[in-house]
């Protein structure tokens, strides 16, 4: 490797092996778009999409030269596209798009993006781009595109594309290093029908986690998130501090109490920890905990996954730092019914049969302002519903 090479030898096998031999190895599915300048929707069907670099945030695709839809994305006025990425419920798209030549959205629901190319109402995730780079890959086109911005939409499943066909990642080891137990996984199972039915009836995403070795894993989530950012992918581990996962904390008894108020840092501002004492307070009066505020509760939940991921003590620091900026934010607002607010997140207990506070179920807000009464509607159906649940674990484990 290292040098570019030219190929002198003859090859030892034809086309038609090579292609046999690339199917081996599988491939995410996303859908490239862009709008051209007479305001038609361009799309194309893309296998060989590639997360490229970090710093810059780069991305990259092959498509083949004589494909007449990466001409039109190419010749459509603009050097903005975007990065549909699908899910696993969504092959009709990728079918139609694949085989269309004009038209391709054509029935499928879909917006502008902040940039201007086409978002797919329910893919996996969008990324916003701008033409990088396109150079010449033998008789491909590798395209880069500089990342101005992305997001995740849905928390379904991808979907690949394998040996001609379509399937579905099977998470066999997505709960990094943890065990799971068996016992857990039967009761999350009675459990989901009531997220399920709290999903429909307050349209949003409803995510459940469960504490192990001090580690918050989210185990589920069902419904569709209402806010752009969503963060409750499944097998997602945070750390178990102050202010994530109060309800824990509230209810989980002494020790789990110690435990989180043991995770704050010793050079914490002694008013952060007085916020962190009046919040947990709260959690018990109220029996839940919320997070008022977009901006502190988002940055706090993608930053806590990255430095439970990376371990990295510089990364562990931002966490802190973060978390403190956030304290204010978790369980001390008392919401009043004529108000607005930004409302975030709310998280309920479901107790397993022992009286164990064995889940935290939590309804994910909408972007932007909602009343007070609604949130108050809010705290009271989740509520109810995580009651419900923790009686049906009571009487159909026994
Ligand atoms: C799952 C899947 C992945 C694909 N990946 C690529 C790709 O990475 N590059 C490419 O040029 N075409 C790819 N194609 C084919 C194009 O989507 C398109 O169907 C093909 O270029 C047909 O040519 P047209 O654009 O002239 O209609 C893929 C098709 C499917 C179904």
């Amino acid at each position: 490797m290292g040098q570019f090479k030219e190929v002198t030898a003859v090859e030892q096998f034809d086309m038609y092996e090579f292609r046999r031999v690339m199917g081996t190895f599988p491939t995410g599915v996303v859908i490239i778009t862009a709008m051209d300048a007479s305001g038609q929707a361009l799309a194309m069907t893309v296998g060989s999409f590639v997360s490229v670099s970090l710093e810059p945030p780069l991305i990259g695709f092959l498509p083949t030269k004589t494909s007449s839809s990466w001409a039109a994305l190419r010749n459509s006025g603009t050097t903005k596209f975007g990065v549909n990425v699908l899910g696993n419920h969504q092959e009709d798209v990728c079918r139609a798009v694949a085989g269309r030549k004009t038209n391709k959205l054509d029935g499928f629901e879909w917006t502008l993006s902040e940039h201007g190319s086409p978002v797919l109402q329910d893919a996996v995730a969008f990324i916003d781009c701008d033409t990088h780079s396109i150079s010449d890959a033998g008789d491909h086109d590798w395209v880069m595109g500089s990342v101005l911005d992305l997001y995740t939409m849905s928390t379904n499943l991808p979907l690949l594309f394998f040996r001609g066909g379509y399937g579905s990642f099977a998470p066999g080891s997505m709960a990094i290093n943890t065990e799971i137990s068996v016992e857990v996984l039967r009761q999350l199972d009675l459990v989901r029908p009531h997220m399920e039915r709290l999903a429909a009836d307050l349209v949003t995403e409803i995510s459940l986690m469960t504490l192990v070795d001090g580690e918050l894993i989210n185990v589920a989530a069902v419904g569709i998130p209402q806010r752009r950012r969503s963060s409750s992918r499944v097998g997602i581990h945070v750390p178990f501090m102050p202010p994530i996962g109060g309800v824990f904390a509230a209810f989980g008894g002494p020790e789990a109490e110690e435990l989180w108020f043991s995770r704050i840092h010793e050079d914490t501002d002694p008013e952060v920890r007085a916020d962190f004492e009046a919040g947990l307070e709260n959690v018990r009066r109220r029996g839940c905990a919320y997070g008022i505020g977009h901006a502190a509760g988002e940055a706090i939940e993608l930053q806590a996954h990255g430095a439970y991921v990376s371990k990295d003590p510089e990364e562990r620091k931002h966490l802190e730092a973060v978390v403190n900026d956030a304290a204010e934010t978790f369980n001390i607002v008392d919401v009043e019914r004529d108000q607005d607010y930004e409302f975030h997140s709310a998280t309920a207990p479901v107790f397993d049969r022992d009286g164990v506070c064995i889940f935290s179920m939590t309804a994910w807000g909408s972007d932007g302002l909602t009343s007070g009464g609604d949130v108050l509607a809010i705290l009271e159906r989740l509520k109810r519903t995580a009651d419900t649940a923790t009686q049906n674990l009571k009487f159909r484990s026994l």
